[in-house]
This record gives structure tokens, C-alpha cells and sequence, in this order.
């Protein structure tokens, strides 16, 4: 089969080392790609992003299955495009994107199938929001309603904060539109967990939980990135934590699915915070997590096409998904000054021996030469029978990557 895939990230290169290990997969087109997906098994990178521009590119190609990375391109809908165009294709379309794609949408879904999540309020109006603001309890939290690449949270500790973040959002529209409208939610405390999933519209299978770390500094310090590191599965998941995650979040949203009549074939990941008062969704995403991906994929013993292709012919009902029984972790190397500004174009040198074991993100191929190109430029995975010989061999894979400036949490893994 020829496959193409759609993304830049380490997420994408994790999916491109996966569906490149299926004995079915001759050639996976990646668009863009990055420099890992430049060197991977069967794959090439083709410098397109346009809807239109992918769609003349997969009927002259003849692929078989697209697969959609990233959040984007799914509320613009390209499965409803592709799907116009006979083409088959892997994602929600674009009414079941918007459960990432707006909050307000969301949140609404949530409360009209009984999913379990935090009390909010939308609005509309800067005045009206501000005035909420002498009423709710602090910390509180302010969310932007569209898509502001993972910066659209800000949670409040006074209500100095909140009207900073109010005004900022919907006055100073720093989210370019996103903030328009904004979501005030209840602040919950407790533990977060990724778990993601996989439905075809009528099954849904969860996969292996996950904890991102998303504080750029040790201890859960500093300011929020895109994730500093993965460890899967989550120890704070126990088996009744994820009884009640099914039946009180992942069985009535697949409910809400149904009765909305969204075209959902794809990825559902359930975004969680495990409280004392109970496990409640913060969030849903349409795709796969980054990095949550780089760790799930690694323990991923089933074909992921073949799970893919079941989707598309919605049988999942007959699929298990098989597990390692191991812990993988993965460790981001991030550029000095992420999340803030940093200097990209610096050499990256990996060792020869651990080269199954980095997955590239912010990272480009130029005349043959690994280059750093983002923020968080790599991830490297440690896999271990426990969590302390997944931590050990992950720390001790990084020393086998240099790049200048170079950074990682030293705690990715650690719980109390
Ligand atoms: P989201 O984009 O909704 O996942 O939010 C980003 C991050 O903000 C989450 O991963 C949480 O750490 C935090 N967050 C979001 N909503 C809440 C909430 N209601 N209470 C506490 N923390 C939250
Ligand atoms: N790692 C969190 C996300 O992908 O949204």
C-alpha cells in the first residue's frame, strides 16, 4: 500500500516508523515531514500543504489510506474534502473536529451527553465576562474558544489575573479570533492523564494511558510547553480509575457521536484530571498527542495499519489491540530557550546505535546534515519491564544526541 501522511512533528515521524514496520506499507508519502521522517524506512518527504494541492497529489500517487497528524487541517476539513474526491482517509470530519476545534462546542457536547467535566460559562462579551469575574471562586480558569496552538489556557489564581487574561483574550485579541469567545471554568485540582483512543463510529478502544509533562522546568515549574515528555502507561490510571473514565467519559461521548451523527473514524484523545471527587475531562483532541504518540506507538504491538483499515470498514469491533507489557518513556530535547525565543540551524549528531530510538520533531535534513528547527527538536524513548529501566535507559540513550543548547527535564517519569 502507499500511504500518505500528514504532519511535521515528532508525533508524525512516531506514525512513519510505525506504519512503516507493517509488511503491507511499500511507500509512505509524509507532507511535510521533517528530517526524521526524511531518513525513515519507505518513507519521502513532498513539500505540500495546500487541501487542494494534497488531493491532485494522492489521486496522481494512487494512495490508498491519508492519514491526518495535526489538529489543523481536520476543523478546515480535509476528510470531508478527500472523501468528496473518492479518496479514503483516516480522522473525523469536520463536524466531529470541532470537539477540539471550539470549546464552547465541546463543553456543550460534554454537558448534553452527560460526560463528566468541569462547570463552565461562555461568553460572547468582554463586559459581561469581567463582571462574571466578582462572582467565580480563584483559581479559576480562562480558556480561548478556537484553536491557539496549546496557549489558550490561562488559569487564574486572583481575579487581577483573570481580567488580564480576559481583556488580553477578547479586547487585545491575542489569539487573532480564537479568543473571541472564551470558556470561564471551574479550576480542578488533581492529576492529569492522556489517554487516547481509537473509534470507527460505533466501537471505541482506548489505548494505553499516558502522563504528559508539561511544564518546561523539573518538578512541573516554569511555563506550559507542548509536553517535555511522556511516560506510558500513566501509574496514577489504575484499573478503577479507567472503569470510571469509560463509563462516565469515553462510553457516552462514543453516545454522542452517534446521535450527533458526526462521520468519526479517527483518533479521540481524552485529555483527564484524575480528582479526589472523581476522573472528569478537561479536554478532547481529534489526534493524536505530542508526545504522547512517541511512548503509545513504541508499545504498540499490533499492526497499526491493520487497526487503521479496520476503522475505515468499521470493524473495529473485532480488533484487540495487542501491548507491550513494559513502561516506555520519552525524554524531549528541547532548543535553549523554549518556549521562548531560541536560535535554530544547529548540528544534531546521533549515535548509531540508538538510532530506533529518537524520534525528530523540530528538526530538518539540509545537504545531509541533521539540523535543529523548532522548539522541541527530539524525543528519546527509554523501554524498560519497569519504570525505573525505562527512566535509566532513556537518560542514558540521550547522552548518545548532542546538539548545541540542548535541554531536558531530568524528571520525565518520576511521581510521588
Ligand atoms: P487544555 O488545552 O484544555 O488541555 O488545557 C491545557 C492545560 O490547562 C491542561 O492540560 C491542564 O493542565 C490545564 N487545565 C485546563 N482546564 C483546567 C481546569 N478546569 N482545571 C485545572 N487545570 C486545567
Ligand atoms: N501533548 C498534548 C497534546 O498533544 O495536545
Amino acid at each position: 500500500m502507499k500511504l500518505l501522511l500528514i504532519g511535521s512533528g515528532g508525533r508524525e515521524h512516531a506514525l512513519a516508523w510505525k506504519l512503516s514496520k507493517s509488511k503491507k506499507v511499500e511507500k509512505i508519502f509524509i507532507a511535510p515531514g521533517n528530517g526524521g521522517t526524511a531518513i525513515e524506512k519507505k518513507c519521502e518527504n513532498i513539500n505540500i500543504t495546500d487541501i487542494d494541492e494534497l488531493i491532485k497529489f494522492a489521486k496522481q500517487e494512487i494512495i490508498d489510506i491519508t492519514i491526518v497528524g495535526p489538529e489543523d487541517p481536520l476543523t478546515n476539513g480535509i476528510v470531508n474534502k478527500f472523501k468528496q474526491n473518492g479518496l479514503k482517509i483516516f480522522g473525523p470530519a469536520q463536524n466531529g473536529a470541532m470537539l477540539e476545534g471550539s470549546k464552547s462546542f465541546s463543553k456543550e457536547f460534554m454537558k448534553k451527553y452527560g460526560v463528566k467535566t468541569a462547570e463552565y460559562e461562555v461568553f460572547y462579551d468582554a463586559d459581561k465576562a469581567l463582571k462574571y469575574l466578582n462572582t467565580c471562586l480563584y483559581p479559576t480558569v480562562v480558556k480561548a474558544d478556537g484553536l491557539a496552538a496549546g496557549k489558550g489556557v490561562a488559569i487564574c489564581n486572583t481575579k487581577e489575573e483573570a481580567i488580564k487574561a480576559v481583556k488580553s483574550y477578547m479586547i487585545d485579541d491575542i489569539f487573532k479570533g480564537a479568543g473571541q469567545k472564551i470558556v470561564i471554568e471551574e479550576f480542578l485540582e488533581g492529576v492529569e492523564a492522556s489517554i487516547l483512543s481509537i473509534t470507527d463510529g460505533k466501537t471505541i478502544i482506548p489505548f494505553i494511558s499516558a502522563k504528559d509533562h508539561k511544564q518546561i522546568f523539573d518538578s512541573g515549574r516554569g511555563p506550559n510547553t507542548g509536553g517535555m515528555g511522556v511516560l506510558a502507561p500513566n501509574p496514577y490510571v489504575t484499573k478503577d480509575i479507567l472503569k470510571d473514565f469509560e463509563e462516565n467519559i469515553m462510553d457516552k461521548t462514543l453516545v454522542g457521536i452517534i446521535q450527533e451523527g458526526f462521520d468519526f473514524k479517527g483518533i479521540i484523545f481524552f485529555g483527564l484530571m484524575i480528582t479526589k471527587k472523581g476522573t472528569y475531562l478537561l479536554e478532547y483532541n481529534v489526534r493524536m498527542g505530542d508526545p504522547e504518540t512517541q511512548s503509545v506507538l513504541y508499545l504498540m504491538e499490533s499492526d497499526l495499519l491493520e487497526v487503521i483499515e479496520a476503522t475505515l470498514s468499521e470493524e473495529l469491533d473485532k480488533v484487540d489491540i495487542k501491548w507491550n507489557n513494559g513502561v516506555c518513556i520519552n525524554v524531549v530535547l528541547a532548543s535553549d530557550g523554549y518556549p521562548g525565543d531560541f536560535v535554530k540551524g544547529y548540528e544534531i549528531k546521533i549515535d548509531d546505535k540508538i538510532k530506533d530510538k529518537v524520534f525528530l520533531a523540530g528538526a530538518k535534513l539540509e545537504d545531509n546534515i541533521l539540523k535543529t528547527n523548532g522548539g522541541r527538536v527530539l524525543s528519546v524513548i527509554g523501554l524498560g519491564n519497569t519504570l525505573e529501566e525505562a527512566r535509566e535507559e532513556a537518560y542514558e540513550n540521550i547522552k548518545g544526541v548532542t546538539f548545541e543548547g540542548a535541554y531536558c527535564r531530568k524528571d520525565i517519569g518520576i511521581f510521588k
